[in-house]
């Protein structure tokens, strides 16, 4: 009887091992992610930073996660692009914090945090140690945890497949600008460039193939810069069509000019890796100038703010505002799904619902590919 059970429980490993082993080929000009792992700061951050701080951050706090029903350390009122990726690819339910994940299984993991940069920053009250090489060396220590369990023939499979989302960089030329674009120009953004290249190199070295490398979205269109930019003498700065700051919009531009070439220099020196470019600002500026068609009202004022011209005056709570000012006076839209942003720096569930389709179907992403879903029970 027992060695019957024990003969079962073998087979029943030999048939998991064997799984591991063999990945479905996706379609050609597709790839069939068996994990997604991401790597990012605030915008998708899915409550690391909140569960290091003990649940303390504003992020752990209501209105956060008023869609959703609960606040969950995410920088939105509901779920962040990474969690709706794995949804729709059949991988989890919801993105796994890594500060969460204590197993050895084979899933999805988000290593980012709030305010995460590339390069160190320093005098920053926002800023987090857990820069991009932090969580890339996170990620190498969780994969030899993996490795050490399952044994690198049945692990190597699933690394090669998994898809690495890098969404970082934006708040290393956001805690820049007040020290000029200039600065910014010549000193932070080619120590980004530098910083991401080292990082993906590292992903590369431990089995990463397929990295998606996001570009930095419509910032310039941002609650909390148009906010910051009224203390600026009239005609000192200038506004396009739909009411940006043309140029926070040009300095965004340049970077992600650099980033969409280290994405093609990367996928050139490294055989076997393909840097995919996700233009977040295009896939932002789509919807910004269809908005009626994807459900939106308003895309310069936060849905959570202290009232004011982008509803970011001061004594609000949300992003806008001084973060530690817990008696101040704020209110929260009643349809978060109709502003771009939540509280005038972060997105709204529903924005980011609307760019996980994007990138589900490949649509601003260089080179073209699309996403199957499936590929965590291999077939
Ligand atoms: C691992 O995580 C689970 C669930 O979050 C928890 O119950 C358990 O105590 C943790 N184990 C260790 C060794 O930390
Ligand atoms: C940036 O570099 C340009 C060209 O080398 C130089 O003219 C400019 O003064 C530099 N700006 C700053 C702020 O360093
Ligand atoms: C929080 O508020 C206190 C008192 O108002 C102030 O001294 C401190 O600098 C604030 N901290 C941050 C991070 O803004």
């Amino acid at each position: 009887m027992a060695s019957t059970v024990l003969a079962i429980f073998a087979l029943f490993i030999v048939s998991l091992f064997s799984q591991s082993a063999a990945i479905r080929s996706p379609k050609e000009g597709s790839i069939c992610p068996t994990a997604v792992f991401t790597f990012a700061d605030s915008l998708s951050d899915g409550g690391n930073r909140d569960i290091e701080a003990g649940g303390k951050t504003l992020s752990g706090m209501y209105p956060y996660g008023v869609t959703y029903g609960r606040p969950t350390g995410r920088y939105s009122d509901g779920l962040v692009i990474p969690d709706f990726l794995i949804q729709k690819l059949h991988l989890e339910n919801l993105g796994i914090p890594s500060l969460e994940f204590n197993g050895t299984e084979f899933v999805s993991l988000n290593f980012g945090y709030a305010g995460a940069t590339v390069i160190k920053v320093e005098n920053q009250p926002f800023s987090s140690p857990h820069i991009f090489s932090a969580q890339v060396d996170d990620f190498v220590r969780h994969r030899s945890k993996v490795v050490g369990e399952y044994g690198r023939e049945d692990s190597s499979p699933w690394y090669e497949n998994a898809l690495y989302m890098v969404e970082i960089g934006g708040d290393d030329i956001n805690f820049g600008l007040p020290l000029g674009g200039g600065y910014v120009i010549n000193v932070t953004i080619p120590a980004v460039i530098r910083g991401l290249a080292d990082g993906i190199h590292n992903l590369y070295s431990h089995g990463a193939r397929h990295v998606l490398l996001y570009n930095m979205p419509r910032a310039d269109c941002s609650p909390n810069y148009l906010q910051s930019f009224q203390q600026f003498p009239e005609g000192m700065y200038h506004y396009d069509k739909d009411g940006c700051i043309v140029e926070i919009a040009q300095l965004i531009s340049y970077f992600n000019s650099q980033l969409q070439a280290l994405a093609a220099e990367l996928t050139q020196e490294y055989p076997g890796l393909t840097v995919y470019y996700f233009d977040w600002f295009a896939a932002n500026t789509y919807v910004l100038e269809n908005m009626e068609e994807f459900g939106f009202t308003n895309s310069l004022q936060s849905c959570c703010g202290g009232g004011g011209k982008f509803n970011c005056d001061g004594d609000g709570l949300c992003g806008c505002a001084p973060l530690n000012h817990t008696d101040a006076v704020y209110t929260v839209c009643e349809h978060p799904s109709e502003y771009f942003t939540f509280d005038g720096i972060h997105y709204t569930e529903h924005f980011y619902n609307i760019m996980s389709d994007f990138i589900l179907a490949g649509n601003y992403i260089t080179p073209k590919v699309s996403l199957e879903k499936g590929c965590k029970v291999i077939v």
